[in-house]
């Protein structure tokens, strides 16, 4: 039996080397199954809650299409559904207690606050597995890393370049703490080129840095484009925020404060990832991103729409591996 049974998925904090690699061969074999046609029904009459506080596409399906295949379902959970939000606040600690009975497990996307996700796994005896919040994406950077293995084998070694990129309406800055933490603990070098004032949190660069002395990856902060994609073999790119100006955001309806748009104008020229900016990579370079994208604005239509791209085989793995996470922490796959 995995030992990832009944654990839960805050983040890639919460995972060693060992279960990463097993994440990744589950996901890499249950891949295999669905093309070939055999059922993989390892969690049948099993219940999933999937609560979004925010809108989602790819990690609200996703997940709904894997407990599916998987033999089980997921129960869709937002403000419309449950005694949450303005109008009537249920306490926190009974809603997911009351969950807790029903289900066998949570995933659950955050709006403003990280701390309701702590104190969901806290009340929770079922596995929370963390489908974004303002710290962590952990599930983004499993299919990252599954999509890099596929297009390139080892990644030990490998470099990625994760650049800032502007758009109107930023995502919070989850993905680029948990592939930090990723490419800290499998070995890979991330050169994450940002904007003053858009760093990583602290807190995780000083967590990956020290795991990526024990594993012998490269974790770096760098101010240019130029520099960040110096024999990159991945480009990834993102525009995130903080997790208090996206909460702010979110508050505010996703109104962003005017003063803070004003000035994240003046590095709407510099700061978009564009032909030039992939030719400064190795030539087979391959561009992600985590979408939704902003398209013309953080990188151009004339990269996306490049052979380059390679967005949509990410986002078919996020189903993938969300099966693995899935059958292991929920116990149907031994
Ligand atoms: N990448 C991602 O999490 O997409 P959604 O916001 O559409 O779920």
């Amino acid at each position: 039996m995995s030992h990832l049974k009944g654990r839960d998925l805050k983040g890639i904090l919460d995972v060693n080397r060992d279960e990463i690699e097993l994440i990744l061969d589950v996901a890499k074999e249950l891949k295999r199954e669905q093309k070939i046609g055999r059922p993989h029904r390892l969690l049948e009459g099993k219940s999933l809650g999937g609560i979004f506080e925010t809108p989602s596409t790819r990690t609200s399906i996703s997940f709904e299409t894997a407990m599916t295949h998987l033999g089980g379902h997921m129960i869709w959970l937002d403000s419309s559904r449950l005694w949450v939000g303005d109008a009537a606040e249920e306490d926190w600690r009974d809603t997911v207690k009351t969950m807790d009975r029903y289900l066998d497990g949570i995933a659950y996307r955050v709006g403003a606050s990280r701390e309701r996700l702590d104190k969901a796994a806290e009340y929770a005896e079922i596995p929370m597995i963390n489908a974004s919040c303002p710290m962590e994406h952990p599930c983004q950077a499993f299919a990252d890393l599954l999509t890099m293995r596929e297009k390139k084998g080892d990644t030990k070694g490998a470099k990625v370049a994760f650049m800032w990129g502007y758009r109107d309406a930023n995502p919070p800055a989850g993905l680029t703490n948990s592939l930090m933490m990723m490419a800290g603990t499998m070995g890979f070098d991330i050169s994450v080129a940002c904007p003053e004032g858009y760093e990583p949190h602290p807190d995780y660069m000083k967590a990956a840095m020290a795991r990526a002395e024990k594993s012998g990856g490269k974790v770096e902060v760098v101010r240019d484009y130029e520099s960040a994609a110096k024999d990159a073999d991945f480009i990834n790119v993102y525009s995130w925020v903080s997790p208090e100006v996206w909460a702010k955001g979110v508050e505010n309806h996703f109104q962003a404060d005017p003063v803070f748009q004003a000035e994240k104008l003046k590095l709407k020229d510099k700061w978009c990832v564009d032909q030039k900016v992939v030719n400064m990579a190795k030539d087979d370079v391959m561009v992600m991103h985590p979408m939704p994208i902003a398209r013309n604005q953080e990188v151009t239509n004339e990269v996306l729409d490049s052979d380059k791209c390679i967005i949509y085989d990410v986002a078919e793995n996020r189903l993938h591996t969300e099966k693995a996470i899935l059958a292991l922490l929920l116990g149907g796959y031994r």
